[in-house]
């Protein structure tokens, strides 16, 4: 079969539906916490706002923007925002909750699949590629979503990408320890789930879906945005990440760290990169 996601392909079609499914469910969960968010003043994360520095009059691309809090949190920060994504729940929840905070005018929503962003967003429009966690798994090759940065991005504008950690993606529990459950390199063959709900609270409504997703090793990740021309300014690999992979792991507000007795495991990372031609 091909591995080209595009509408028709069995692969594209189950991630969409269960996309379609999550996002009701994503938008009134207490792990997206989009009230307390909206009375906090609709912040982007700090320590993602420390990084990129002061965002005002930047136009900025949120890919896989699903319903558009942080492209909103951009925008609350004085971007000028176009969130993309493939399912049109997620476009539709995106442009009512930025009716909500009164920031239609400062972010758009897209719906489009990211390997049709050439298509859809002229080359050289943005000083800030924004991709985060939970994104890259959904995309067959990295390579091409490293093509799609590099038409979007100006010369001198940014990628800031903070992603699952590829061994954390395929790490599960063994009898007596742990194991490495799929490739941790980039394989034409797609990692199969078929579970209920998903990562946040309240997901029951989301049913039991089968679908399909990619692992793409750290130096997949890093060679293909060198090959598209840009230059790695920041890279770090986090012990923690946005929700509890695993039941005992503890925090809030999309921080999530392993028990103090657990060997520090790599579970996210960050990667900043600037487009030098
Ligand atoms: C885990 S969410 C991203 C989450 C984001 N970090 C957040 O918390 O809001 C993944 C998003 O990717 C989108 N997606 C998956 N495959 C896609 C594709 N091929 N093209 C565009 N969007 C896609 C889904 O619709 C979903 O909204």
């Amino acid at each position: 079969m091909s591995h080209d996601p595009r509408p028709g392909n069995e692969f594209f079609e189950a991630n969409l539906a269960y996309w379609e499914a999550a996002v009701p469910a994503h938008r009134r969960s207490a792990f997206y916490r989009i009230d307390e968010w909206i009375a906090e003043g609709a912040p982007p994360r700090a320590w993602e706002q420390a990084l990129l520095g002061d965002v005002a009059g930047l136009d900025l691309v949120h890919l896989q923007c699903h319903f558009g809090k942080d492209s909103l949190a951009w925008a609350n920060a004085g971007a000028n925002v176009i969130g993309v994504d493939f399912s049109p729940a997620a476009i539709d929840q995106a442009q009512k909750l930025a009716k909500r905070l009164g920031l239609s005018s400062q972010a758009r929503f897209v719906l489009g699949d990211t390997y049709d962003v050439p298509e859809l967003l002229p080359p050289s429009s943005a000083d800030l590629v924004y991709v985060s966690l939970g994104a890259l798994m959904w995309l067959p090759s990295i390579d091409r979503w490293a093509s799609v940065v590099a038409h979007l991005l100006r010369p001198g504008g940014r990628l800031f990408l903070h992603e699952v950690h590829p061994i954390g993606l395929i790490l599960d529990r063994a009898q007596d320890g742990w194991m490495l459950r799929g490739s941790y390199f980039e394989s034409g063959d797609p990692m199969v789930d078929t579970s209920e709900g998903s990562y946040t609270d309240g997901a029951e409504s989301v049913g039991t879906h089968t679908t399909y997703s990619w692992n793409h090793s750290l130096s997949e990740v890093i060679s293909a945005l060198l090959r598209h021309g840009l230059a790695v300014t920041h890279f770090e690999e986090h012990p923690w990440t946005s929700f509890a992979q695993f039941p005992e792991m503890r925090g809030e507000n999309e921080h999530f760290e392993t028990p103090a007795d657990w060997v520090p495991m790599p579970l996210s990372y960050t990667v900043m990169a600037i487009r030098s031609t």
